[in-house]
């Protein structure tokens, strides 16, 4: 029977491998690693080593290596489910008991993956060695694959009329294939299809390399048939949580740093077959957070290589702008950009392995940089123009979410922007005025290592109803559900919100409000140089607003978090990680 991913990601997310593997062996922090006596062996000098980051032990002089519960299993002499139990206990959840929606679950799982694992095999089979199959196999053949390659990938081609569903159903049961996606149904001709048909096929595996779906390709040029089709999603398949290719691929991450991450089947395999194995491709979806961090947890620089045209060009800004949010410190997110026309694909076909390793090294641009460029291409030397450039890099990096990564991209931004400006504003008065105001903003924002990110996202804040006042008068619900995090922050808010909503006249140069306190607030607010050229334009006023309000609340989300983590490494406690969970709920939803 098996335990559902969720209750097994929950315990690794509250155990650190280092936590576990500490209680038997003595581990010393080297490095971001922890190093001990290997476990598995007699030894003088430690080859035993704990990575937390990717959630593995792994022993040098054994070659074992594993997870927590593999850990246990090996050491211990336990069986996996042994190990579970002990380890949920550990972490202080309650043990698991199987119901019966389990165990169909799993009964249905096993269908699932044997019918697709039998459909696979069936027509990588044919595809080998029925001699029907010879154009199909020419047709790889052409493409300069090799048999290898053909085999490693388990490639095959369903015939057109060889329908599999009949005797898949009396093995696996009709309901179990209906709902696999190879089949649909035909109405008119009231029979299940094979979508497949006529197709190359190229079967997508789960990270222990089972097949739960396919993808496949016409062999001949044809306006009528879509060129690539996939498995729709189903109740085990859902694309986002998948990559193409990462049951082989991650094999390499002890031996490799970099991933390399493409569009499609083909550019996994043309690299493949000229010896890249490092590669996956997304499933034709925008890279989503859990691709991210699937591949974070093998390698430490993902190399986003889309085709060298139009749509791969902005399929990497998409990709840039999702995944820039799960920067982590000691990760790298690059981007390789081919020459126009070419894809992974046919560049290495042409080029060669060498030639394409040291394409990537000496082009490979970090992803920051990469969204520097890209906005910095579209924006002119206007007063707006320059504020919305401003204005989204500040919001690019307010939504990275770790700490670290965000002060220093948002340092990064400043700085070329500061750079930048005094060679787009020659002759220019009103852009002169722009980067004086930007390049004092860097400098206060250098100067206030004193002053919190929450009290600097504050004071916009303040500075902007203060400066609007009229504006949210007018709006003023818009001021509903704001989270002030300092105290005094909140007291001046309060006393704002009064004032808006009771007074109708109110001179806000004498405002009830503490000298010393405005003082601040105009100094800091990093928000008033772009605020002076939004003040006419309320639809922008606002826009900008709503973005700081929701960055606002982030901060507040992401500090009770890290307070609330600080509390759960202490006392472990069920509702604390309740609470926690909630939260970043929240946190992705804001
Ligand atoms: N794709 C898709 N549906 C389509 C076209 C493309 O799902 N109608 C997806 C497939 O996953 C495909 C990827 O997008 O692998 C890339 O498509 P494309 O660039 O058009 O194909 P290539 O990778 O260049 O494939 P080939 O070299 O075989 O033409
Ligand atoms: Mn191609």
């Amino acid at each position: 029977m098996k335990y559902p991913k969720e209750y097994l990601d929950e315990i690794k997310t509250r155990l650190k491998v280092s936590n576990v593997v500490s209680k038997y062996v003595q581990l010393k922090k080297r490095g971001k690693e922890f190093v001990g006596l290997s476990p598995f062996k007699n030894e003088k000098t430690p080859s035993f080593t704990v990575n937390d980051d990717k959630g593995f032990f792994h022993c040098f002089s054994t070659s074992e290596h594993g997870n927590i519960f593999d850990f246990l299993m090996k050491t211990q002499n336990l069986k996996f489910s042994e190990a579970v139990k002990t380890l949920a206990l550990q972490a202080g959840m309650r043990p698991y008991t199987f119901s019966k929606a389990d165990e169909d679950r799993e009964k249905a799982w096993k269908e699932y993956t044997g019918i697709y694992s039998e459909y696979v095999n069936f027509f990588h089979n044919e595809l080998l060695n029925n001699p029907d199959f010879k154009n199909s196999l020419d047709y790889l053949k052409n493409r300069k694959l090799t048999l290898d390659t053909i085999k490693n990938f388990k490639l095959g081609y369903v015939k057109k009329d060889l329908n599999l569903f009949n005797s898949l159903e009396k093995k696996f049961g009709k309901k179990s294939v209906k709902e696999c996606g190879i089949f649909y149904f035909d109405e008119k001709k009231n029979i299940y299809v094979d979508r497949f048909r006529d197709r190359i096929i190229f079967p997508i595996n789960t990270i222990s390399s089972l097949p739960i779906a396919i993808g496949g390709r016409i062999t001949q040029k044809n306006s009528f048939y879509a060129k690539y089709i996939n498995s729709p999603e189903t109740q085990f398949f859902k694309k986002g949580n998948n990559l193409y290719n990462i049951d082989r691929a991650r094999k390499l991450s002890n031996k490799l740093d970099q991933i390399f991450l493409v569009e499609g089947y083909m550019d996994v395999i043309g690299l493949n077959n000229h010896g890249v194995e490092n590669c996956v491709a997304s499933l034709g979806t925008a890279l989503t957070e859990r691709q991210i961090s699937i591949l974070n947890q093998f390698f430490n620089e993902i190399v986003i290589c889309f085709d060298g045209d139009e749509s791969g060009y902005k399929a990497a800004v998409r990709a840039a702008e999702n995944s820039i949010k799960e920067l982590k410190p000691e990760k790298q997110i690059s981007f390789l950009f081919l020459p126009n026309g070419e894809d992974p694909d046919t560049f290495i076909s042409k080029n060669g392995k060498e030639t394409f390793i040291k394409y990537y090294e000496t082009n490979k641009i970090a992803i920051h940089e990469f969204l520097f460029e890209n906005l910095r291409k579209q924006t002119i030397n206007s007063p707006t123009s320059l504020a919305i450039f401003e204005k989204k890099l500040r919001y690019i990096s307010s939504c990275i979410k770790d700490q670290y990564i965000k002060k220093y991209i948002l340092d990064f931004f400043l700085g070329k922007i500061s750079a930048l400006t005094p060679n787009l504003s020659k002759g220019k008065q009103f852009a002169i005025k722009h980067i004086a105001s930007l390049s004092s903003t860097k400098q206060i924002f250098n100067e206030t290592s004193s002053i919190t990110k929450e009290e600097l996202q504050e004071f916009s804040i303040l500075y902007l109803i203060i400066n609007n006042f009229n504006f949210f008068k007018k709006n003023v619900s818009i001021l509903d559900g704001m989270d002030f995090i300092t105290i005094e922050g909140g007291n001046i808010f309060l006393k704002l919100l009064e004032l808006l909503k009771f007074k109708d006249e109110v001179n806000t140069n004498r405002l009830p409000i503490e000298t010393s306190k405005l003082v601040k607030i105009n100094k800091f607010a990093s928000v008033k140089h772009i605020s002076k050229n939004i003040q006419r334009d309320e639809n922008k006023l606002k826009e900008i607003f709503n973005e700081m309000k929701k960055d606002l609340k982030n901060l507040f989300l992401e500090k009770r978090i890290s307070q609330l983590e600080s509390v759960f490494s202490k006392n472990m406690d069920e509702n604390t990680f309740n609470e926690i969970k909630e939260l970043k709920k929240l946190q992705n939803n804001n």
